[in-house]
């Protein structure tokens, strides 16, 4: 099945309204207010779509979340059933501290066709690479780094690789730095990090990194449709992780899932600005109005593009 054209806009509202609704809270030091009023006017709007929604990714499981949890069930009820995966707030820090990068993010697919994530850290890799063998989890970094800079016809000095600023990070950043590979550190905000190797005008070759699950699915269904490389593996690391992956279905817990076991067949995904970041610039409020960009891609129309509107808050 395909997502028809008009879900286009209809999810591009709920993105848009959803970075809306955080502008009041930008700089403001709140992270917890800045989310959840992001969270309502998510749920506001996906409310109004006519689908038989659930959402599959959202911000945790109905014991620690009263909206947007995981099981959901939202639209009017008339409609395609859809599975939806929200980060309503990706970056709070970013949203709270005035800084470069929030964005309000959700991506969309036909039942079943998204995974459904647990809240854990995923390590995950990304390249604007269609071959398969030139990059992959389990190879080690150095072939990681070789094997991309032949695929690119570049040398490793001239590879940019994108990971968290984390101490968790510091052996790979090390490698990465005795290889001569140029790095983009990024203190937060891995969806956008993830999709800096889409286009070579982010001067980003390689992601890669332990981030959020949940952030590594939203990214593989914007990479599907750039037709991008994602392998991504869940770190269960305690017995709650691990009890919580069961009670998912995953039996495997060291699978390493590949980008189409991610996200299948049709997609749509949004990403609205709240701060400009590398991808989008940020919610900008004149009087009674908005202005507002959003990166959009719908897989089977071959949308992908950023869409700046302009409207009546
Ligand atoms: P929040 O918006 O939920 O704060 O997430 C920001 C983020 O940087 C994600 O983009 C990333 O996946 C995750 O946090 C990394 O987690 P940690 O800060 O624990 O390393």
């Amino acid at each position: 099945m395909i997502l028809d054209k008009k879900f286009e806009n209809l999810f591009l509202n709920v993105s848009c309204r959803a970075a809306l609704s955080v502008y009041q809270f930008i700089g403001k030091k709140n992270k917890i207010a800045a989310d959840k009023a992001a969270v309502d006017a998510m749920r506001t709007e996906l409310n109004k779509i006519d689908m038989i929604g659930k959402i599959v990714i959202g911000e945790g499981e109905l014991d620690e979340a009263p909206m947007l949890y995981i099981g959901e069930n939202l639209g009017s009820k008339n409609g395609p059933e859809l599975d939806i995966a929200v980060d309503p707030l990706e970056g709070t820090n970013f949203a709270a501290h005035n800084l470069p990068g929030a964005l309000s993010v959700i991506a969309v697919a036909e039942k079943s066709n998204l995974f459904n994530a647990p809240e854990t850290y995923m390590n995950k890799i990304s390249a604007n690479v269609n071959e398969g063998n030139i990059i992959d989890l389990d190879f080690s970094l150095k072939k990681n780094i070789f094997n991309l800079a032949e695929y690119k016809n570049k040398k490793p000095d001239n590879l940019t690789v994108c990971i968290l600023d984390r101490p968790r990070h510091k052996d790979i950043i090390d490698e990465l730095m005795n290889l001569g590979v140029n790095l983009r550190l990024i203190s937060d905000g891995d969806v956008s990090g993830a999709l800096l190797v889409t286009d070579e005008k982010y001067g980003v070759d390689l992601f890669l990194g332990e981030g959020g699950g949940p952030e590594g699915v939203l990214a593989a269904s914007a990479l599907d449709a750039f037709n991008c490389f994602f392998q991504g593996k869940f770190l269960f690391k305690t017995d709650q992780d691990k009890a919580r992956a069961k009670k998912m279905g995953i039996r495997d817990l060291n699978k390493k899932y590949q980008l189409k076991e991610i996200v299948s067949g049709d997609s749509i995904f949004c990403a609205t600005g709240i701060t400009s970041g590398n991808l989008v610039s940020g919610i900008k409020v004149d009087n009674d109005e908005f202005y507002s960009e959003t990166l959009i891609t719908h897989k089977s129309s071959g949308l992908k593009k950023i869409i700046k509107k302009h409207e009546k808050i």
